[in-house]
């Protein structure tokens, strides 16, 4: 991977401190709480995998899976459910897991979704941020790092559906993506 990559950002230690950190927080704040944790597919699948197993609680999980609204400059922050939830959330405390919160539409347009489904609760835990592409203001309960706008890949991210399954998150080469 030397070759794509110039440097890396995060290392598997760094992360997986972290991961444990985040896990103990939630384990705490939902004590006696019906959790349903959901993974956003595809990028949240190595940090929902790593975070479920610091997570000392009873919890369900559940995925879904969201058109991206395309690269155009000017897009409308319209999202789309290409797979949604198996259950009904009404009633239960909804703990959405990203990679990363870019501009904020996605996880917006989730947020108000979920929320108007009558759940008792929806926070969010992402492992990256990288709050200088915001576009809606949003808030983030559960951060791992906050990041500079750099194009980076690995724990999850892709560039073109490559990468992801770095245990680290890099930053790519410019000459990869052409930037
Ligand atoms: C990426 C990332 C987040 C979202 C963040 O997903 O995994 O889900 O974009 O961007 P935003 O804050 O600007 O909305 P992507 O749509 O690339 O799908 P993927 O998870 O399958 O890579
Ligand atoms: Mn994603
Ligand atoms: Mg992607």
């Amino acid at each position: 991977m030397e070759h794509v990559i110039d440097r890396v950002l995060l290392d598997e230690t760094a992360l997986q401190a972290k991961v444990q950190e985040l896990g103990e927080r939630i384990t705490r704040d939902y004590e006696g709480k019906d959790l349903l944790v959901v993974g956003i597919l595809k990028g949240s699948l190595l940090f929902m995998a790593d975070l479920l197993r610091a997570i000392r609680i009873p919890l369900e999980i559940d995925f879904m899976a969201l058109s991206s609204y395309g690269s155009g400059a000017s897009t409308s922050g319209e999202v789309r459910i290409l797979k949604d939830l198996d259950q009904s959330i009404e009633n239960r405390h909804v703990l959405v897991v990203e990679d990363v919160i870019d501009t904020g539409l996605t996880l917006n347009y989730l947020m108000d979704n979920l929320k108007s489904r009558g759940a008792a609760s929806v926070k969010v835990c992402t492992i990256l941020d990288k709050p200088e592409r915001r576009r809606v203001a949003m808030t983030v309960d559960y951060n791992g790092f906050t990041i500079p706008d750099e194009f980076v890949v690995g724990y999850g991210l892709d560039y073109a559906q490559q990468y992801r399954h770095l245990p680290f998150v890099a930053v790519l080469k410019r000459e990869v993506y052409g930037g």
